[in-house]
């Protein structure tokens, strides 16, 4: 009977011992070979974090050619000839896995990692180039994370310069189309000077970032994180902490934050919340007793965290957006939230999974209606923004992800993101609703995300590819191709006047 507890602890003792060995072997493998660049807490230094939230968008066959053959013309070595291929796949394991305790990044943290980058102090207040100012692209190139700055009238660049590992959630100009904020998936929020053409400050505002937004004011930049679950607000001058304000719902849950949006009238920041049920509105000014940010939480009867606002920024139709795989399975719901009265005031009628941050509002027949790609429905559904009615669903040749139009032009163009049919791109006129033109830009390679130019004459155009990949210029008005610029994966471009003066054709 003793005999037998005490091997049967022993067998205990052993096995829990084998079980840490195993994991220390795997962790001893990243501490010898990756930690110096990735972080021993996995959290990322000179190389980009590997968390598994953070690596979400990197097949677990891609991380393995990465770290077998290296990346070319990057400092991510090949470690083929170091490392057995069946360390290897441990070593993917391992950073596919979320660690027992995930890193911080605290006030702290934050305030130390913020660095002043102009070196010199003499700084033009006029452009120092001659292209037209309001007519500039931003081009992000994710493919060698650089940004390209180009002449919207020649359609040549004015300069190109680099950025923080895969920028993600698109740049905000402030309201002078002076300068433009960036955020990159591990945390860095960059202000760039584009008069000046150089970066003015940077800090890491967390480990996983989705985007940011700018006050009308430029006073303020605030972040939205999925860890650690916060959202950081700083300084729109030099990007230095104001205030990290920790989400957790008015049930005491914590939760990530989807997604940031600036409420020009409103003055104020919309936040999405992706784990719990509730909407922030954060107001530029502090409460004079607290000195916290006035936030009002509008208590929800789901999820939404995929945002459309109306024009005048006192309506938001939201739906939720399931990207994890363990969320695939939900159907989204739509509904309309009125942000004075704090509540919902309509359902829509949205099948699939809309891609209503994509959407766009254009008038037709006289009333202001919406008009949203869908991620997982082949279609394009349209609003009727007085009584939040689907008025028409246009049959499209597979899912899409960005819609774009122009005040200028009667037709708003919506690519096919998914599927065999990813390299073509339908334009529909606002008109009939009807698609009156498909093009395949490139056949075989994805044609997606289209900018038009301040005057809305012409429309530009991805090939989001890494090797190959270029921007399209068309004339709007005939679909001819006007250029052709070769590119690094262009997966976004902003056009600073269509941006900064809340074009209804663009996203904001
Ligand atoms: C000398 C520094 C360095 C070392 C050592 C290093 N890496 Fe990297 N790693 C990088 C850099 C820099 C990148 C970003 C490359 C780029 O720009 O695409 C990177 C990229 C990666 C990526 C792709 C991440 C993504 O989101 O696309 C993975 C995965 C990765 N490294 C894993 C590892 C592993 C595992 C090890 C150890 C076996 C390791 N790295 C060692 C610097 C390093």
């Amino acid at each position: 009977m003793i005999h037998n507890f005490i091997s049967g602890l022993f067998t205990l003792i052993y096995l829990v011992g084998a079980s840490q060995a195993v994991a220390e072997s795997k962790l001893a493998a990243y501490e010898t070979h990756c930690a110096a660049c990735h972080g021993s807490d996995r959290a990322g230094l000179m190389g980009p974090t590997l968390l598994p939230e953070n690596l979400k968008r990197l097949k677990k066959s891609a991380a393995l050619d990465v770290i077998t053959n290296g990346r070319v013309a990057t400092q991510m070595p090949a470690f083929k000839a170091l490392i057995s291929p069946e360390t290897i796949t441990q070593i993917v394991d391992y950073i596919y896995e979320t660690p027992a305790e995930m890193p911080d990044w605290n006030d702290a943290m934050i305030r130390a990692s913020r660095r002043d980058l102009a070196t010199d102090t003499v700084r033009s207040e006029k452009p120092k180039f001659t292209a037209d100012p309001w007519n500039l692209f931003l081009i992000v190139e994710t493919g060698d994370h650089h940004v390209t700055l180009l002449d919207g009238d020649k359609f040549e660049p004015v300069t190109r310069f680099e950025t923080h590992f895969a920028l993600h959630g698109g740049p905000k100009f402030t309201r002078d189309g002076r300068f433009v904020y960036f955020a990159s998936r591990d945390g860095w929020v960059s202000k760039y000077d584009i008069y000046n053409l150089r970066y003015v400050s940077e800090v890491r505002v967390g480990i996983n970032t989705r985007n940011i937004a700018v006050s009308d004011n430029g006073e303020y930049v605030i972040a939205a994180n999925y860890w650690p679950h916060s959202l950081v607000l700083l300084s729109g001058k030099d990007l230095s902490l104001i205030q990290r304000i920790d989400v957790t719902s008015t049930a005491g849950i914590s939760s990530r934050v989807s997604a940031v949006y600036n409420a020009r009238p409103r003055d104020s920041f919309v936040v999405a919340l992706k784990d719990v049920p509730e909407v922030w509105e954060i107001h530029y000014e502090t409460d004079k007793r607290t000195t916290n940010f006035k936030t009002n939480r509008i208590l929800m009867d789901a999820i939404l965290d995929d945002f459309f606002f109306s024009p005048d920024y006192s309506k938001v139709m939201g739906a939720s957006r399931p990207l994890d795989s363990g969320q695939r399975g939900q159907i989204a719901s739509g509904q309309v939230i009125d942000l004075d009265r704090g509540k919902k005031i309509a359902d829509l009628d949205l099948p699939g999974m809309p891609h209503l941050g994509s959407g766009i509002s254009w008038n037709y027949q006289d009333r202001p209606i919406m008009a949203t790609p869908n991620l997982r429905t082949a279609e394009v559904s349209v609003i009727d923004m007085q009584n939040w009615q689907t008025i028409k669903r246009i049959d499209t040749l597979g899912s899409g992800f960005f819609m774009r139009s122009h005040e200028n032009t009667p037709y708003a163009w919506v690519d096919v993101f998914f599927g065999p049919n990813k390299d073509k791109v339908h334009i529909i006129d606002k008109k009939t609703l009807e698609i009156v033109n498909t093009l395949q830009p490139v056949p075989g390679k994805t044609a997606a995300h289209v900018e038009f130019t301040k005057d809305g004459l012409f429309a530009l155009l991805s090939i989001m590819e890494q090797d190959d990949g270029a921007i399209i210029v068309y004339d709007a008005a005939t679909f001819e191709e006007v250029k052709r610029i070769p590119m690094s994966r262009p997966v976004g471009k902003y056009n600073v006047y269509n941006k900064t003066h809340l074009s209804s054709g663009t996203s904001h």
